[in-house]
Formats: C-alpha cells, structure tokens, sequence
C-alpha cells in the first residue's frame, strides 16, 4: 500500500522508522514545513492526493489548519485517512466520518486515544457483539504524572508541571492538559464509538487541575484518597453522560495506582464486565506503532471507521451524581454543603450539570477554586 505522510515531528519520524520493516507498506511522501532531509521529503501537500497511486494519507502534523483542509481534500480524492490527531477528528467528526462514508474511504484514529493502547480498536470489537454501556479513565499522561508526583512525591503543583515539561510529557503551553482539553476530545471520540452517537464537544464540561495545591492532596491523602483526572461515559437508555473532572478514588484501587504518564481506560459493557487497559498513553514508539497498525488493518482490507453512521445526541449530565470536594472562599458553597475536610467544604450529592453550573458561577468570584468528584 503506497502512503503519504503529512508531519515529520514526534510521531512522524517514530512512524517513518517503524514503517521501514514493512514490506507491504511503501512510504512514497513526506510533507513537512522544515527541511527534513530525507528521499520522501516534498513540500506540496497536493502531491498526496494527486498522485493516484497512494491509497493512505497519513496526518501527524497536529491543529486543526491545515489539518482540515489536507485531510478533507485526501478524502475527496479517495484517499484513507489515518490520524492521530484527537482535536482534528473531535471537532469535524461527522463531516469527516461523512466525506469517508461518500468517497469509499476509511478513516482511522487509533493512536489519537490512548496513544499506544489499541483502545478505539477494543471498543470497535466489543460493540460488535454487546453494548458499552459505560468508559471511564485516566487518557492524559501530564495530569497523571502531575498528580501522582504531587501525591507521592510531595511535589507543589508548579513543580511537577516544570518536571513533566522537562521530560517532554507536557508542552510549553500546558493549557490543553491542565484544563482537561486533551481529555475532553478524548472521551468524546471514545463515547462517540462506543455508544454509535455523535456528541456536541461543546457541551462536555471539563473541570482542570489547574488550581490544585498540595494542601488539598494532603487533604486526601490524610483520608486513604487519591486524586486522579478521569474522563467518563455512561449510556442511560437514551442519554449520555460525558464529563471530565479531578475523581478521588481509595488509594488501594487500580485506577488510583496508576504510575507517571501512563494511561488506564476501561470499559464496561453487559456481559463481560469491566476491561480495562494500561499502558504509553503518548509517546513517540507507542503512538507510531498505532498508526502503522491501522496502516496494516487498510492493508488488511479494513475500509470504515470503527462505528456506523452516528445519531447526534445532546449532553445529558443530570443522570451523572457524585458528592464534590470543593475549595472555595465563595459563600455560594454554603447551599450544597455537607461537611467540612480542613478548608474545603463537601458537598450533598450532586448531579455534574448542577455542579457544572455552581462552578461556573464561582469561578468568577474565585478564580482559585477547586472541584473533585468523591468517586
Ligand atoms: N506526541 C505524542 O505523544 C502524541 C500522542 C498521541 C497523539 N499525538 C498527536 O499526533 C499529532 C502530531 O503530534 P507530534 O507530537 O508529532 O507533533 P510535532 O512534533 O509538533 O510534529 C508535527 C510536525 O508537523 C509539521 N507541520 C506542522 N504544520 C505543518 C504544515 N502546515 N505543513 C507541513 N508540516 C507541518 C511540524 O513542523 P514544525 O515543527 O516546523 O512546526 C512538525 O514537524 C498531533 O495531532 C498530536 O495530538 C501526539
């Protein structure tokens, strides 16, 4: 199968060497903006898509423009699409999974969820045969290694943020994995395949870790709990729960333990239970390896997206309850207060829609405030 490769950074090179030893897979193209130095190097984007004997377009360049632009074009042209981009197939998936659809093409994403873990491909199997009804877990390496070095390193918040840019797990502008961005285009793409729905990414509510101290994870702490960021869906009859938030779960469970910036998504369908799998959720080799898999599987003879066409449904988060660690100088928590953990108030069970909206109108009194579920 002849490819063209949009992005030779991170994953491209990773991808470029470890499609080497492929002897089904011809790398005939490689666009960059740098010069890259190598035989497949071009710097005319059109040459992936005008040339038809490239079946497969890579893209590995990340953002979404030109992303859009190139991936939609190769599409029209009747090219597959692989991509490890999250954001690009989040904000455009049913124009994406549409111009697939019309064209014959297939578009795949493995790598943009769970990097290394073949986690779209898990739920595209098991929904052959019994719904999902729910997913939960930790899909963001940085937030990981934050929180566990702050909870078992003693590390302040603005350290563990420095250690993890240092070892190239957080970007210089950490924005998109403090606020739980990353995490939310995620859970989307992920709730999206598991429950055959398309849901509006707007509408998903993402509390960060931003404002977390280690006042608060010693508060945890001194009660057996630990902080983790979990992305979550669940399937209610028709409704669908989607979320993003700080959890704090018993110190002894799995999710708990997970180590540095590894990832741990699980899923929970009827008859087999939960499954869950760890391992890279980032990373130069294992996000690669995923995109070179999806490559074999278009080789193989896979031509569709891992779900059918997707009915679009809205964000129902009133069917979601937890009781909220809150810390917050805001009187506003005085109505939904239960008890009290040093300076932070927990509150009465809530629905994330309620808490969602309580946050949001303490935010701009409090800038400072922190929110946990109490898993
Ligand atoms: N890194 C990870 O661990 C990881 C894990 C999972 C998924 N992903 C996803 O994989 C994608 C690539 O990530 P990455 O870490 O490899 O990024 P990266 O290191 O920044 O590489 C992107 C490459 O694309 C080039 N590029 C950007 N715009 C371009 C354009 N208009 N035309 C041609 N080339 C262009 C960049 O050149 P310049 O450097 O000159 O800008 C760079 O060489 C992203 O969507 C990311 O979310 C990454």
């Amino acid at each position: 199968m002849v490819i063209g490769m949009m992005g030779f950074g991170t994953i491209g090179v990773g991808v470029y060497e470890l499609m080497r030893d492929q002897k089904d897979l011809e790398m005939r193209y490689v666009l960059d903006i740098r010069d890259i130095g190598i035989p497949e190097a071009t710097r005319r984007a059109e040459d992936l898509w005008e040339d038809p004997e490239v079946e497969t377009v890579i893209e590995v360049m990340g953002g979404l423009h030109p992303a859009y632009e190139f991936v939609t074009a190769a599409l029209r042209a009747g090219k597959n699409v692989v991509t490890a981009n999250k954001y690009l197939v989040a904000t455009y998936y049913d124009e994406l999974l549409a111009l697939a659809a019309e064209h014959g093409a297939a578009f795949r994403c493995t790598a943009a969820v769970g990097g290394g873990i073949g986690w779209l491909t898990a739920l595209e199997r098991v929904r052959r045969l019994e719904p999902v009804v729910a997913l939960e877990g930790i899909m963001n390496g940085t937030t990981n290694y934050i929180l566990a070095n702050m909870t078992q390193g003693g590390l302040s918040f603005e350290t563990a943020l420095s250690e993890a840019q240092a070892l190239g797990y957080a970007e210089a502008d950490p924005s998109a994995d403090i606020d739980g961005l990353d995490i939310m285009h995620k859970v989307l793409l992920s709730a999206n395949v598991a429950f055959d729905v398309s849901l509006p990414a707007g509408e998903i509510p993402t509390f960060g870790i931003r404002n977390v101290t280690d006042d608060d994870v010693w508060n945890f702490k001194s009660r057996g709990l630990v902080c983790k960021m979990l992305g979550n869906a669940r399937l209610e009859g028709e409704k669908v729960a989607v979320y993003v938030q700080p959890t704090l779960l018993p110190e002894l469970s799995l999710t708990a333990s997970v180590p540095a910036n590894f990832n741990l998504i699980t899923y929970e369908t009827e008859y087999t239970g939960r499954m869950s799998f760890y391992g890279q959720g980032a990373g130069r080799y294992p996000t690669a390896a995923n995109v070179v898999q999806d490559c074999l599987d278009l080789a193989g003879g896979v031509k569709s997206f891992y779900s059918g066409r997707a009915r679009r449904v809205p964000v129902s988060n009133e069917i979601a309850h937890y009781r909220y660690y809150l810390r917050t100088c805001s009187a506003k928590k005085d109505a939904v207060q239960e008890e009290q953990w040093g300076d932070a108030s927990v509150t009465r069970l809530m629905s994330v829609a309620e808490m969602k909206k309580l946050y949001d109108e303490i935010l701009p009194e409090d800038p400072k405030v922190f929110a946990a579920a109490i898993g």
